[in-house]
């Protein structure tokens, strides 16, 4: 997820300069690791333009001491790294191959493989590891035809044309020194919206970009490509016909935008869940359908070997961990252990060169995980990071990597991390047993199709759910000791849920698994106790379920207010249960990536009724860099 401006007006000054980095400093949240602007004025062979790794405040820095100069128009992008590390080269914009056109872009292109194949045998070259670079470079070349075919330069066309050839998720914006003053922007399944000014326009990922030079706004719809010059907007759909343009005025102050409208990061994050899980799964597949983990760098052979897993995380990290042991052990047959990073390797593991060691962080810094990781490499063992931050530590210390694309996670409370995280593992366990042969490629295929459908799943519970949640917390805002029980893949989503309660609801809360009740917390069970239980489907395993229905009678016997997290249609959980909050059904494996979603509704509503800083709650950090 990266931060995009846009600005056309009517004067060549130094204003489209200054949007842009005003604009990407308020997008710095949506991704930080290398930013880059591009201007246009009037007379120019090649678009003028400056990029650097790192913070904005490193451009910032080198465009203070390499002035850019005077333009009508320019874009700008802070980016979070899906494709090519984080460095100069990678970092956006990125130009057509006779530097006459810039572009910079928001998402993922899936065959941008086959596209910088096609342009290679073209005699197109490449400089950087993007998939961004590959559209600059069509675009590029879709422009000299159109130019060569009508005599005129049609930046917007062309635009138009390629965004047709694009599979995947994108926002581009581009610029072309042959129509200075034109900026075009075009959308699909990622955010654009254009600011309205007098004589003058702007284009950004959310409003944030320009809400300090205008309120007034125009929301791009799916694909949708908008034009800009000066203060003139045109918007059309991909095939060029006018649509209905969709105006409304901002009602959030500058630093409300930055959290896209949403009270708190942590709720926009949440929101974020779908996309964490769909961004993760996209271009992670050949045109057969079967998983390609190129970016793995590791041998299939190495892999084949693997005979035990060893998952080392902390917190949030270990219990998505937790949740992909049940689901790669049913799947690849082999042991998957789960140890807490700082325990690791004080337990003196037993590894071996066929274990692979796999490191799961959001952060890619917290020094638990990497500590251990780095045990585990002078213990022989191959090193895989599941991580959510490019050209981190944990990564750049493991033998390979596989990021989870659920963009930069501001709020303390890990939330679409989580998610994204599963997804990864699976991904991780599907291709291990597609290498390993121990499944079928229809049997492989059932499950991706399962964990495609979750996104819409996770929306579900979003739209739905949402009141019955916030009105528990408000309702439950005094009480203590909340016991959060699970059974199988509903266990490591119980513990989660009483983290998120722990952390920013400063509530004491216990996860355990149902079926330790009994030997022993049940002790702690009286009046008004309140009880979480996560209920696995009744349709599959059912003994799971009549036992955790058990469960709930038990509490319930001594008292306990209980909550149930079920699935649609369950017969018994609404009988038993105080209140049920409902998931859409799905496969037992599948289940945590619904079953987590309204634990971390309940967590953010209890912390604000309690007026707690949702995004930074007491004592914690983001990111734990200590021992
Ligand atoms: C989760 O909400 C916490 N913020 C914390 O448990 C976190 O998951 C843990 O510190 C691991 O962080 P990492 O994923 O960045 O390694």
């Amino acid at each position: 997820m990266c931060g995009i401006v846009g600005y056309s007006g009517k004067t060549k000054c130094g204003k489209p300069l200054e949007v842009c980095l005003q604009g990407l400093k308020r997008l710095e949240y949506r991704g930080y690791d290398s930013a880059g602007v591009a201007l246009v004025a009037p007379g120019m062979e090649r678009v003028a333009y400056a990029k650097k790794a790192g913070r904005l405040s490193n451009l910032v820095g080198y465009v203070q001491r390499h002035p850019l100069p005077d333009a009508l128009c320019g874009i700008g992008h802070t980016r979070w790294a899906t494709n090519g590390e984080p460095s100069d080269v990678n970092a956006h914009p990125h130009v057509s191959e006779d530097g006459r056109i810039a572009i910079i872009h928001n998402g993922i292109i899936e065959n941008a493989g086959k596209l910088k194949f096609d342009l290679q045998s073209e005699g197109y070259s490449f400089v950087s590891d993007t998939d961004t670079e590959v559209a600059a470079k069509l675009l590029g070349k879709i422009a000299d035809d159109i130019i060569k075919k009508t005599g005129k330069p049609d930046l917007f066309t062309a635009c138009r044309r390629m965004a047709k050839m694009l599979e995947g998720t994108f926002t581009i914006l581009a610029v072309d020194v042959r129509e200075p003053g034109v900026v075009v922007g075009m959308r699909h399944d990622s955010p654009l919206v254009v600011g309205v000014g007098k004589d003058e326009s702007f284009l950004g990922s959310d409003v944030a970009a320009f809400v300090q030079y205008t309120r007034e706004a125009i929301e791009l719809g799916q694909d949708q490509a908008v034009r800009i010059e000066g203060g003139d907007i045109t918007i059309t759909d991909f095939d060029g016909k006018p649509v209905e343009d969709k105006h409304f005025t901002v009602d959030w102050d500058a630093s409300a935008a930055e959290k896209g409208g949403w009270p708190n990061f942590m709720d926009k994050e949440i929101h974020e869940d779908p996309s964490a899980v769909n961004e993760t799964l996209m271009g992670r597949f050949d045109l057969d359908g079967r998983i390609k983990l190129d970016e793995l760098h590791v041998d299939e052979d190495v892999l084949r070997q693997i005979d035990k897993i060893i998952v080392v995380a902390c917190g949030t990290a270990s219990y998505a961990g937790l949740v992909a042991k049940y689901a790669i052990e049913h799947w690849v047959r082999i042991p998957v252990e789960v140890e807490l990073a700082h325990e690791f390797r004080y337990r003196d593991p037993i590894l071996t060169p066929r274990t692979l060691v796999v490191a799961v962080s959001q952060s890619g810094e917290t020094m638990d995980t990497l500590m251990a990781i780095r045990h585990a490499r002078e213990q022989g063992s191959k090193v895989l990071a599941i991580c959510n931050t490019q050209g981190s530590s944990i990564p750049r210390e493991s033998d390979a990597v596989l990021y989870t694309h659920a963009g930069p996670e501001v709020a303390v409370a890990s939330t679409k991390a989580f998610v994204a995280q599963i997804t990864a593992a699976y991904l991780l366990g599907l291709y291990l047993a597609q290498v390993k042969g121990v499944m079928f490629h229809d049997e492989i295929q059932l499950q991706l199709s399962e964990l495609r459908a979750m996104p819409k799943k996770i929306q579900w519970v979003l739209d739905n759910d949402d009141d019955l949640i916030h009105q528990t917390a408000d309702r439950l805002v005094d009480k203590n000791g909340f016991h959060f029980l699970g059974r199988h893949v509903g266990y490591p989503v119980a513990l989660e849920g009483a983290l998120k309660l722990k952390e920013i609801a400063y509530t004491f809360s216990e996860g355990y698994a149902a079926g330790e009740l009994k030997h022993g917390p049940i002790a702690l069970i009286q009046e008004g106790t309140p009880v979480v239980v996560i209920v696995p489907s009744a349709r599959n395993r059912n003994i799971l379920h009549s036992k955790v229905i058990s469960t709930i009678e038990e509490v319930k016997a001594r008292g306990a207010y209980t909550i149930a997290i079920a699935e649609q249609g369950d017969p018994d959980a609404g009988r038993y249960a105080d209140v049920t909050f409902t998931v859409p059904q799905c496969p037992t494996l599948m289940s945590p990536l619904v079953d987590v979603v309204p634990l971390q509704l309940f967590a953010m509503y209890m912390a604000e009724a309690k007026g707690n800083d949702v995004d930074k709650p007491r004592n914690l950090a983001k990111s734990v860099t200590v021992e």
